[in-house]
């Protein structure tokens, strides 16, 4: 082997290693400081909480490609009257005076460049649970990434349910 192509080779794995390692770092756990200290347990599972379903606040799970989060009005539909006392609820009423939205961090979504195609619809229909795509929401404290969405993971549940793993179905 000519000694420029050793080189060019060696320039393609290190530019490789270094696409995956940043593909890595961007699926790592994080649990980033939200406008509102809004707590998944408490309003799902909390025996003192109003014990709520999934679709009450993630509507479109079922309807559409995004399951969207809840509009502020959503939220004060209880938090006018309910724990108005405390101070978190105060910053939210506050936010929605201003006829304002929380600016919510997002947790799970794709880097633009990779450029895939996900539908929340076609999971529900196909009665794939929340948790297998976002680990155990109903006992979160805080929202973080529980389960690394990459590429491999997508296509090893679509090969164990015979889904697709045609490059077009993910990237169109
Ligand atoms: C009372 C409304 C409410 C209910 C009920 C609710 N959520 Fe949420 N959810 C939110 C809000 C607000 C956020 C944004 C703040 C956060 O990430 O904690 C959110 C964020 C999320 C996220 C992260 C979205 C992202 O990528 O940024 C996931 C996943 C999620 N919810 C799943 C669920 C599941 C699964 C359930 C049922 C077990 C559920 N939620 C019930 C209000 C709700
Ligand atoms: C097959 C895996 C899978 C399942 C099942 C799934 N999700 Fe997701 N969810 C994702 C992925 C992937 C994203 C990031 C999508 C993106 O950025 O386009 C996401 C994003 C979200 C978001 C953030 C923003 C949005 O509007 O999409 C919320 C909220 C959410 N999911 C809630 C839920 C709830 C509630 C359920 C159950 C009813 C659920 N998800 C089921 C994979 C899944
Ligand atoms: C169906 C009624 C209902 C809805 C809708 C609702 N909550 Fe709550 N929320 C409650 C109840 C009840 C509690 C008190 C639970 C407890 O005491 O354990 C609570 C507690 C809270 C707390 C903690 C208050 C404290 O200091 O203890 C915050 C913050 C909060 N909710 C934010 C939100 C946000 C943000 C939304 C919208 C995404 C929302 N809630 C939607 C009923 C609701
Ligand atoms: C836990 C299992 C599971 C995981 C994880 C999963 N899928 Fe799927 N996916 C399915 C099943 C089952 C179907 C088939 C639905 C059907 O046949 O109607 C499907 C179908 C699809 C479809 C076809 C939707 C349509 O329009 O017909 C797309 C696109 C898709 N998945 C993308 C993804 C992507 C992207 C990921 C990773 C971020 C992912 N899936 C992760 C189980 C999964
Ligand atoms: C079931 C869904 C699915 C299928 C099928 C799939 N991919 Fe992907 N692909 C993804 C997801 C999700 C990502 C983003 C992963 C991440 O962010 O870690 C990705 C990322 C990629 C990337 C990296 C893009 C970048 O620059 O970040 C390439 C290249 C790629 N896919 C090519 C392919 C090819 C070629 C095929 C067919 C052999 C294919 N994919 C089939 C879901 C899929």
């Amino acid at each position: 082997m000519g000694r420029w192509i050793k080189i060019i080779l060696l320039a393609v794995a290190v530019v490789f290693v270094a696409g995956f390692v940043m593909l890595q770092a961007s699926n790592q756990p994080t649990a980033p400081q939200q406008p509102i200290a809004y707590n998944h347990w408490q309003h799902v599972t909390s025996k003192d909480g109003p014990q709520l379903s999934c679709d009450y606040c993630h509507e479109y799970a079922d309807k559409s490609a995004h399951a969207t989060i809840p509009n502020i009005t959503t939220c004060m539909g209880c938090h006018a009257a309910v724990k108005t006392e405390s101070p978190e609820v105060q910053k939210l009423a506050a936010i929605a005076k201003r006829k304002e939205q929380p600016k919510w961090v997002r947790i799970y979504s794709f880097e633009p460049e990779a450029d895939v195609f996900f539908s929340h619809k076609a999971h529900v229909k196909a009665n794939v649970d929340c948790k297998e795509c976002h680990g155990n929401v109903p006992e979160a404290q805080t929202m973080k990434r529980e389960v690394k969405h990459t590429m491999g993971w997508c296509i090893d549940c679509h090969r164990q349910r015979n889904a697709s793993i045609d490059c077009y179905v993910c990237h169109r």
